[in-house]
């Protein structure tokens, strides 16, 4: 059993995000630095897990919003936390389809665990893929950015709001090396942040995802230089919860948040209309947050399961419309995963949101 204080960075107390940070990307003991989550033998699965179908759809709208963008001759595509590679493999198949785009296209992948770096590299096995640790080297033609559930996987702050003091969650390492949960004055570069969101105003229960937009503001500021836009996939809301959102799971099971600390998943539900907000306070125009059942139909997923369930058996048909199912049904993933593009463009049409 990993000891508690191996996630305290040597201090007693820290807050929410920076425990949660230790307990997932420690380089020894964190999560995605010794298991491989994905899959029915791991502790969940995502979408492209669950059907070839939605990769092939981003990889069809990745192709529409080149064309969109006037065909550039120089083109790049960076997937952000590319989980074991899956996305990216089933794209360079759908790419093959689209020489002229093919010919165009740059693909980079960002990844911020070694471990999954490496079964990335096993999966994908092309040249054409390149692994970024920044954007620094991308500095020509229009830059694209997408990741299916990379914003949930990124820790979040946590605030409680008493009367008019805003107090931040932290967690304590007692003297019998359990944790506890404290609240301590949230400092006032927070304070002064969250003001600024109307989206967090009035809340009692603020979730703020500091580490999540240093992230974004990577990828602003390449988009202040180039033509382009970030899409993201992910569960979460429009309207705030007003209430703690983190969940762990392991072995496709919910688990109480501190058991099994680097053993299971930690995630948070994404706000969407503070990314929005954010992102209109960064200069990027946005398109409506639509659900994702919405973007893959407007993409024609259905179609194209219909097209292929032609030469199947129908055992391969029940099979591939039970996964097509998964990904739009309300009550599984078709209302909950939500999908944003923000960009900076001259262009308007991206398809899949009207
Ligand atoms: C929940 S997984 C999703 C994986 C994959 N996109 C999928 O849909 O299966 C989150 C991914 O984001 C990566 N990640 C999280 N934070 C990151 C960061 N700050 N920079 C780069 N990758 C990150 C994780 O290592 C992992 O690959």
């Amino acid at each position: 059993m990993i000891s508690n204080k191996s996630f305290f960075n040597n201090s007693k107390v820290i807050p929410v995000d920076q425990f949660i940070e230790n307990v997932l990307y420690n380089k020894k003991v964190g999560y995605y630095s010794s298991k491989t989550p994905f899959g029915k033998k791991g502790d969940f699965l995502t979408a492209p897990g669950i059907s070839n179908l939605f990769s092939e759809i981003i990889g069809i709208w990745l192709v529409s919003t080149w064309h969109t963008l006037g065909r550039p001759k120089n083109f790049n595509i960076v997937e952000l936390g590319p989980g074991d590679g899956t996305l990216t493999k089933i794209l360079l198949k759908t790419f093959q389809k689209f020489s002229s785009f093919n010919q165009a296209t740059n693909i980079f992948l960002y990844e911020k665990s070694n471990l999954l770096k490496k079964l990335q590299k096993k999966n994908i096995k092309n040249l054409k893929v390149k692994w970024i640790k920044n954007f620094t080297s991308i500095r020509k033609g229009p830059i694209i950015f997408f990741g299916n559930e990379f914003f949930d996987a990124i820790p979040i702050k946590q605030f409680f709001r008493k009367n008019k003091l805003l107090l931040e969650k932290h967690y304590l390492l007692n003297k019998k090396n359990k944790i506890d949960e404290i609240y301590k004055k949230a400092s006032k570069k927070y304070v002064s942040q969250i003001k600024k969101f109307k989206i967090l105003k009035n809340l009692k229960f603020v979730e703020f995802p500091k580490l999540g937009f240093d992230e974004l503001n990577k990828i602003i500021k390449k988009l202040s230089k180039l033509e382009g836009g970030l899409l993201l996939i992910d569960y979460g809301y429009l309207t705030p919860k007003n209430k703690n959102t983190l969940q762990s799971v392991i072995k496709h099971k919910r688990n109480k948040l501190l058991d099994n600390l680097g053993k299971a998943d930690i995630t948070s539900l994404v706000n969407f209309n503070l990314l929005n907000e954010y992102f209109i306070k960064n200069n990027l125009k946005v398109k409506k947050v639509v659900t994702q059942k919405f973007f893959l139909e407007k993409m024609g997923i259905i179609e194209r399961a219909n097209n292929l369930s032609k030469k199947m058996s129908f055992k391969e048909q029940s099979n591939l419309y039970l996964r097509l199912k998964r990904l739009l049904d309300t009550k599984l993933m078709g209302n909950l995963f939500k999908v944003i593009f923000a960009y900076k463009s001259s262009k308007d049409n991206f398809l899949g949101f009207e």
